[in-house]
Formats: C-alpha cells, sequence, structure tokens
C-alpha cells in the first residue's frame, strides 16, 4: 500500500475449507471472513489447523473441499497477486544470501523495481543487516526479513503465520503497531498465533480453531462478554474449602492455597460458607481472564452458548 494513502483493503474468506492428509484431517468445514481495516487473528493451539489455513488461501494446499478467496478470487485467479496479497508463512531463506539478494530475486516475481528491496527492509527495521547473510540471522530477524518479503509488491492484505513468534518484547511492539497502522489505512491483516495474550492489543477480530474446527469467531469485545464470572476464595480450612468449591462444577485451585470457582458470584458463595459453618479469609469476584476462556473454547468440544461457530 503507499504510505500515507488509504487503500480498499481486499475481504479473505474462508468458506467450507477442508483438508486432509490421508487419515488426518487437518481442518474440518472451515470457514470465516477477515474483513478490510481489520485485524483478524486466527487463534488455536498447536496442531489446530491455521498454517494448513493459511497455506490455503495462498493456493499452497489443495482444498479437499470448500474454497479461500481474497476479494473473492482465488488466489491462483488473482492477476498481479503480489500487490493484493502478502504472506508470511514458514519462510525458507537461501542461509548464504544476504538479506537484499533475498528480496532482489524476488522482485521481479512481485514486478517491483530493486530500489523497493532497501524500502522494505527500512520498513521492518532491517537496513542495517541488509548486506548480512541470512543465515546468521537470528529468529526475529528472520521474521522481519518474511515481513519484508510479504511487503514488496506493496500489496492491500497480508497473511501472517505467527508472526510475533521469536520476536522481543521491543519487536512484538513494534509489530503491534506496523499491523495496526496497515489496517487502519484499509488494508486487511490476518495473523495467526497459538496465544490470545500475544495479540489481544492487536486484534480487532477473534477466529478461534482447535482440532480443526472453528471455536468461536467475533470482534474481540464479543468475546470478552463470554467471559465467565469468577469468585476467588480463601479460608484456613482446606478441607472445607474444598468441600464448598466442589459445589460448583468449575473450579481449580489458585497457586497460593486459593480457591478459583468459576460461574458463581461472591454472593452464592459467601452464603454457601455461611450455611456451612465455613470461615473465609478473602471472597474477591474477579472475572474469567481472557486467556482462561481462550483455553475453554479451544478445550471443549461443544461451542460455548452464546458462541456463534462461523456457518
Ligand atoms: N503436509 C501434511 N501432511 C500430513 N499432515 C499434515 C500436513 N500438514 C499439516 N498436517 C496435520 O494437520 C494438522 C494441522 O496442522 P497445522 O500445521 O495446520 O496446525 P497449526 O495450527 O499451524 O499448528 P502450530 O501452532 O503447531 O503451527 C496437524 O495434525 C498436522 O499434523
Ligand atoms: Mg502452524
Amino acid at each position: 500500500m503507499n504510505e500515507g494513502g488509504n487503500v480498499d483493503g481486499p475481504r479473505i474468506a474462508v468458506e467450507g475449507l477442508t483438508k486432509r492428509y490421508g487419515g488426518v484431517t487437518a481442518v474440518q468445514d472451515v470457514s470465516f471472513t477477515a474483513e478490510p481495516g481489520r485485524v483478524t487473528g486466527f487463534l488455536g493451539p498447536n496442531g489446530a489447523g491455521k498454517t494448513t489455513t493459511l497455506r490455503a488461501l495462498m493456493g499452497l494446499v489443495k482444498p479437499t473441499s470448500g474454497r479461500t478467496t481474497i476479494g473473492d478470487v482465488p488466489f491462483p485467479r488473482i492477476p498481479s497477486p503480489a500487490t493484493v496479497v502478502g504472506a508470511q508463512l514458514e519462510a525458507s531463506f537461501h542461509p548464504g544470501r544476504t538479506a537484499r539478494d533475498h528480496l532482489r530475486t524476488l522482485a521481479p516475481l512481485a514486478g517491483v523495481r530493486e530500489a523497493r528491496c532497501d524500502e522494505v527492509l527500512r520498513m521492518v527495521g532491517l537496513e542495517t543487516a541488509a548486506s548480512r547473510r541470512v543465515g546468521g540471522f537470528s529468529l526475529g530477524m528472520r521474521q522481519r526479513l518474511g515481513l519484508a518479503t510479504a511487503l514488496l509488491g506493496d500489496p492491500q492484505a497480508l497473511v501472517l503465520d505467527e508472526p510475533a513468534n521469536g520476536l522481543d518484547p521491543a519487536g512484538i511492539t513494534w509489530m503491534r503497531s506496523f499491523v495496526r497502522a496497515f489496517a487502519e489505512r484499509g488494508g486487511t491483516v490476518l495473523l495467526s498465533s497459538h496465544l490470545l495474550g500475544e495479540v489481544e492489543q492487536t486484534v480487532d477480530d477473534v477466529v478461534v480453531i482447535a482440532a480443526g474446527r472453528i471455536r468461536h469467531a467475533s470482534p474481540l469485545a464479543e468475546m470478552r462478554a463470554l467471559a465467565a464470572p469468577e469468585v476467588e476464595v480463601r479460608s484456613p480450612d482446606a478441607q472445607g474449602l474444598a468441600a464448598l468449591a466442589a459445589r460448583w462444577e468449575g473450579s481449580r485451585a489458585g497457586s497460593d492455597g486459593s480457591v478459583h470457582i468459576l460461574g458463581a458470584t461472591a454472593a452464592a458463595v459467601g452464603a454457601a460458607a455461611h450455611a456451612a459453618g465455613l470461615e473465609l479469609h478473602g471472597l474477591t469476584e474477579r472475572g474469567e481472564s481472557l486467556e482462561r476462556l481462550f483455553l475453554r473454547l479451544t478445550e471443549e468440544r461443544a461451542p460455548l452458548e452464546g458462541t456463534e461457530a462461523a456457518a
């Protein structure tokens, strides 16, 4: 995208995507969209099917059934694809090439002039490493070079597989502001992560996948609203506390002798403790953390109540 100028990013759509490898179903009937002007987080644990889906979007995986489109067009039919979508997937770089030479070999494919190579290196903060061999790059530097590669054709959409992986805290902050600025100018960003906490401040929309199936898709704020109330309880009577917690299904031990009861209010737990004659030293309503909700969404077989699995 032109730096400074606004663009109309394409809508990214995955429709009923299923991919089987022999007996392994990597993804099963996966559907979701990533909208222009927004950052969409594609979240799920290891082996969930994130990379398979992103590779299918870029025409690198042939679907068993279903289809994927970028701006309503399947990737292989996009004219000048480098100007429409840039992807950072598991990159393989020739270790003996310098960063600049890596980009130079790709520039003709992307249909850009050589000067663009130094531009994108500057955009990802690699200008001082331009003449260094990629074989000596750290993981974070490789991630930046992967992003530089994605940016070569000045695309209006970015598909990034685990872009925060290997980045230090400063790198994560930088990546966050980069994709936010990209989306704020109208671009479409779809990025994957296995950690919600890592992208919580970056994404507008979330798509949660586990075991090859979509578990949840909504704006992040709507996902937050699914967080169940949680009460932290303390008591000097460990046995009595365990008996109290056993009355609710979703309870777990805290690290410090406390017990967290999911789906309960302080009033209900306090009343039950009072009736049982249990001495309490703490009773605090906390609300489930987003990270725990994410875990619950990826662990449960059925979507949670109020969760709209993308059709
Ligand atoms: N080429 C392949 N051949 C066989 N099985 C595959 C292939 N690619 C992926 N799979 C399987 O499909 C499932 C999904 O894999 P995928 O790489 O898409 O997950 P992921 O969400 O990207 O995981 P991670 O967070 O570990 O990168 C896994 O069970 C994986 O073993
Ligand atoms: Mg992956």
